[in-house]
């Protein structure tokens, strides 16, 4: 009888760590629309989560590192090559479009090509952005 006890209660604890597990997983893809950053504004995308690296002007560094300047940026004049950094990463630079949604890197890829000295006036959509996931 203990033993069935047992039994139960560790089937009940494999359980609920399988839902928990289950339950987390959306969450986490969910980060950037539900407990993660709002805005939907490029600025604003841009001045939470890029400028940690790049700098608040968009000029970059280096240090330990070298994190390329974004302002003047003549590898920006194709939207799909900051598109597919931002979304699969390369090197230094996470895959940061994981955590957002895809009206925001739309937003802020369109916002970092048009400021900081680009002038790159042709704008990405979010389904551009979905479709290059
Ligand atoms: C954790 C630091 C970090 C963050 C945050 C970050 N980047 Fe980067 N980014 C880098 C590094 C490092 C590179 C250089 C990668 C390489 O060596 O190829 C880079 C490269 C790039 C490039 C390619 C530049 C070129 O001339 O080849 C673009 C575009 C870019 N980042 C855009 C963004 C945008 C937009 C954001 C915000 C959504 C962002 N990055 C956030 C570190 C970062």
């Amino acid at each position: 009888m203990i033993r069935f006890v047992f039994c139960v209660a560790a089937l009940a604890l494999i359980t609920s760590a399988g839902t928990a597990r289950a339950d987390n997983a959306p969450a986490t893809s969910a980060m950037a629309a539900e407990g993660g950053l709002q805005s939907s504004n490029g600025e604003t995308v841009y001045h939470t989560v890029c400028q940690a690296c790049h700098m608040e002007n968009a000029k970059g560094a280096v240090g330990a590192g070298h994190i390329p300047a974004l302002a003047g940026n003549a590898n920006l004049a194709a939207s799909g090559y900051p598109l597919t950094i931002v979304l699969h990463g390369q090197k230094g630079m996470p895959p940061i479009g994981d955590y957002l949604t895809d009206v925001q890197v739309a937003a802020v890829i369109n916002f970092v090509r048009s400021h900081f000295g680009n002038a790159y006036t042709d704008e990405l959509s979010p389904a551009d952005v979905k479709a290059a996931r």
